[in-house]
């Protein structure tokens, strides 16, 4: 089974392309959004973040013609959705909200298995997919297959909607805000688990969010929009972190972007000090995050650590300097946020 899931994995991502879609709600005076382009390659997981009303549910739902563009084109692997029937382009694109609505008199098992029964599967393979699935997202079938919705946890649930998202092997996913409604230790324990689902199983993923971090975290590139439906950056983390296109991208990223930037280098990509012969303190790993490498900094009351590679051989020393210099890396309008 996990061959099959294998085998998938090349054909099951796709490119989306957003062509200056745009979305105006009957009697508003403004576009939801407007003249949205940008490109997601094929696998990577985009984050849409930005505050409220900022158009983010509304790209997203363009995508499985929940909405339907008002100008504009949006494409999957170079097709428009405009072109495909809505209902089968839906099967085709799981779709998991934060209030996932599991059918509540159906068990777990038969809301995994929704869509692979509308595709007429046979039962064989579905039950097969299903147990699969179960698997992949940490509830076993033997335990949760014939529960009820009623008789999960809330992030369990989710897991669930996302089992159910992915039952069909759709080439895209799209996710909005699908861990909001998580108490911060669930939602973080669901994010890893998000992101070692995706490891193995590569979906072009739209993943809506208002939380910096949860972006940061998740994404391959991160879409910031602001009010009236504008896309203001497009870029990985560490470009939004580091080089924020405007003010108001510096604004939303928060002033602590510095710190933030520290958890996505490691202490290996830094220019290192020479290793000190006999070192009195424990080492660092060059793997170990700058982040990290700070607090070890701050709690061991000295300003300079040594690193040690995999093999535990010293390969040098990191300083407090070193880090900060990483961390203050001057940004565009740097100035102008206070
Ligand atoms: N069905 C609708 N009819 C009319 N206006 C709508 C509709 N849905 C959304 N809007 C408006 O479009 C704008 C964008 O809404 P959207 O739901 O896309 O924002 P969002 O970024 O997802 O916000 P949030 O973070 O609050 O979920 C808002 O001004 C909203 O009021
Ligand atoms: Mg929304």
């Amino acid at each position: 089974m996990e061959k099959d899931l294998m085998a998938n994995q090349g054909q099951s991502a796709a490119e989306i392309v957003f062509d200056r879609a745009t979305k105006v709600y009957r009697g508003a005076p403004a576009p939801a959004v407007d003249e949205l382009s940008m490109t997601v390659p094929a696998g990577e997981i985009c984050v849409l973040l930005g505050p409220s009303g900022s158009g983010k549910t509304t790209a997203l739902t363009m995508v499985n013609r929940l909405v339907e563009p008002t100008s504009g084109d949006i494409r999957i692997d170079g097709v428009s959705v405009a072109e495909q029937d809505a209902t089968g382009l839906r099967r085709r694109i799981g779709y998991v909200i934060q209030q996932i609505g599991l059918f509540p008199h159906m068990t777990i098992e038969e809301n995994v298995a929704t869509v692979p029964q509308v595709l007429g599967w046979k039962r064989d393979r579905i039950r097969d997919r299903v147990r699969e699935l179960l698997d992949l997202v940490g509830l076993p079938p033997g335990e949760y297959g014939g529960r009820y919705p009623a008789q999960l946890s809330g992030g369990q649930r989710q897991r669930v909607g996302i089992a159910r998202a992915l039952a069909a092997d759709p080439p895209v996913m799209l996710m909005d805000e699908p861990f909001g409604a998580l108490d911060p230790i669930t939602r973080e324990h669901m994010q890893d688990e998000f992101l070692r689902l995706h490891e193995q199983v590569r979906k072009t993923t739209l993943f809506v969010s208002h939380d910096m971090d949860e972006a940061v975290k998740m994404g391959d590139r991160i879409a910031i929009f602001r009010e009236g439906g504008h896309l203001v950056q497009y870029d990985a983390p560490e470009r939004i972190l580091t080089a924020p296109a405007d003010d108001f991208v510096a604004r939303f990223i928060g002033a602590d972007r510095g710190l933030k930037a520290l958890t996505l280098r490691r202490v290996g990509d830094l220019p290192l000090e020479p290793a000190d012969t006999t070192p009195d303190t424990a080492p660092l790993a060059v793997t170990e995050t700058l982040h990290t490498a700070l607090s070890a900094l701050m709690t061991s009351g000295t300003d300079r650590l040594p690193v040690a590679d995999g093999d535990g051989r010293l390969v040098g020393t990191v300083t407090l300097d070193l880090i900060r210099a990483e961390a203050g890396r001057p940004a565009p309008h740097e100035g102008e946020v206070a």
